[in-house]
């Protein structure tokens, strides 16, 4: 099996993605940001923060805070019900349909429920979005091979979804939403259903991403795990946000009804 670096290399010299990370460009930008779903009430308000590119960025907040909610509008699934937000320099509202799909193929996505394909192999799954931007079928497979093997699921690559259990759902999810490099990676509890050794293992491919220019978002439960990488922390609470542990990457104001 080849270095995991080695594979995210490999990656890139393929340019599915390239990587958008010249320096003092804002890769996310929130400016009193707020979301309603439907005529209902705000469930996040004056949300102001910013990611630069190659940060890495915890997201805590308890159940229905509105983690979720936040990510999809950075993955440009819905649009905010007020304020401003950019994504790669973009403000959203004037992105056409084309330019919205062309932005969300440097998006990689972790989505909290998966969304594999499940008439396709845990390998397919994968390949799919190599195979979108039209790489040859063997060199794929075999990259995508080493990637599944990398988290733990070598003996899993023809299997389909329905048959394999949530925390190996998880990891080809994984798999799928970092096997292209992205400039941008957001992963909605990409841990909650493995076990511990696994959800550092699976850190540590994000790290790995990361050192090569990928801007990382992770929303998690899992304080543990945050406590022992050294990332700042995004909170949400009381449809508010503010950042903990300033860094270079990382600035922030908080909202209205902030949790700081
Ligand atoms: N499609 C929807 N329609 C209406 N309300 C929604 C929808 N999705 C989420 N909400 C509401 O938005 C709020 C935030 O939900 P969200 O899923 O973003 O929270 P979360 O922080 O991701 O929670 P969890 O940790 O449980 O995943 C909740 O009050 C939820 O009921
Ligand atoms: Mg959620």
């Amino acid at each position: 099996m080849c270095h995991l670096a080695d594979h995210f290399r490999w990656a890139s010299s393929v340019r599915f993605c390239p990587l958008d990370t010249a320096i003092g460009k804002t890769l996310v930008r929130f400016e009193d940001v707020a979301l309603r779903y439907g005529a209902g009430p705000e469930v996040l308000g004056g949300v102001s923060f910013h990611l630069a590119p190659g940060s890495f960025h915890f997201m805590i907040g308890a159940s229905g805070a509105g983690k979720s909610s936040l990510l999809s509008m950075i993955y440009l699934a819905r649009r905010p019900s007020g304020g401003h937000l950019h994504i790669f320099e973009r403000d959203v509202t004037t992105l056409s349909r084309h330019e919205t799909a062309m932005m969300r193929r440097k998006i990689g996505v972790v989505f909290q429920d998966f969304r594999l394909l499940d008439h396709l192999t845990a390998l397919e799954n994968v390949a799919l979005p190599l195979k979108i931007s039209g790489q040859r079928d063997e060199k794929v497979r075999r990259h995508v091979a080493e990637l599944l093997a990398w988290v733990g699921l070598a003996e899993h690559l023809d299997s389909y979804p329905p048959t394999l259990s949530g925390g190996q759902k998880q990891r080809v999810a994984i798999a799928r939403a970092v096997v292209g490099r992205p400039s941008l990676l957001i992963a909605d509890e990409p841990t909650g259903n493995v076990d511990d050794r696994m959800a550092v293992r699976l850190l540590y491919l994000f790290e790995e991403l990361n050192k090569l220019g990928t801007t990382i978002v992770i929303a998690t439960h899992n304080e543990s795990l945050v406590a022992r990488f050294n990332h700042p922390v995004v909170r949400l609470g009381n449809g508010g946000v503010r950042i903990d542990r300033r860094q270079p990457g990382a600035d922030a104001r908080p909202g209205k009804g902030s949790a700081a």
